[in-house]
């Protein structure tokens, strides 16, 4: 596997959602995938982004273009040093908020991107990492 391409930004404030958003389809275009797949990873993005901002106290967002064979894919990882998720399972539970939300955030994600790795502990922080291929 080879990664033509790699950045990051921060993802601190709501307009730091939208800007992650814009990067995202960007990124989803340059990397050949199919307008369905562009939008699930920009939808899956943006509920994550999301939660880096109102549940991780804000961090950043890495990308990578992948080349693997002849598919391409495009990876992100979001990543805070927040609080953490405490119960994974709860938080992995359709309709479940700890805050004001609806709860399908993280569930959401998981079911648009198929490829999805959650790594949390409370206290250090959280890591998600996604990524959608051709
Ligand atoms: N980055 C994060 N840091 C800490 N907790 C998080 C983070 N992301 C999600 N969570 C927890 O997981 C729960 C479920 O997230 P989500 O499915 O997006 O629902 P919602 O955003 O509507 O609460 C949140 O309510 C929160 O408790
Ligand atoms: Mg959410």
């Amino acid at each position: 596997m080879i990664v033509r391409d790699s950045g990051t930004q921060p993802v601190r404030i709501e307009q730091d959602v939208v800007l992650a958003r814009h990067t995202v389809r960007r990124l989803a275009v340059e990397c050949g995938l199919r307008l369905i797949d562009q939008t699930k990873i920009v939808t899956a993005a943006s509920e994550l982004a999301r939660n880096t901002v109102v549940y991780g106290g804000g961090g950043d967002m890495d990308w990578e273009i992948l080349e693997d064979g002849a598919r391409h894919g495009l990876r992100l990882v979001f990543r805070d040093e927040g609080p953490g998720i405490a119960d994974m399972k709860l938080a992995m539970t359709d309709g479940w908020t700890s805050g004001n939300g609806l709860g399908l955030g993280l569930t959401g994600a998981k079911r648009l991107v198929g490829d999805f790795d959650i790594d949390s502990r409370p206290g250090v922080g959280t890591r998600i990492t996604i990524a959608r291929w051709t």
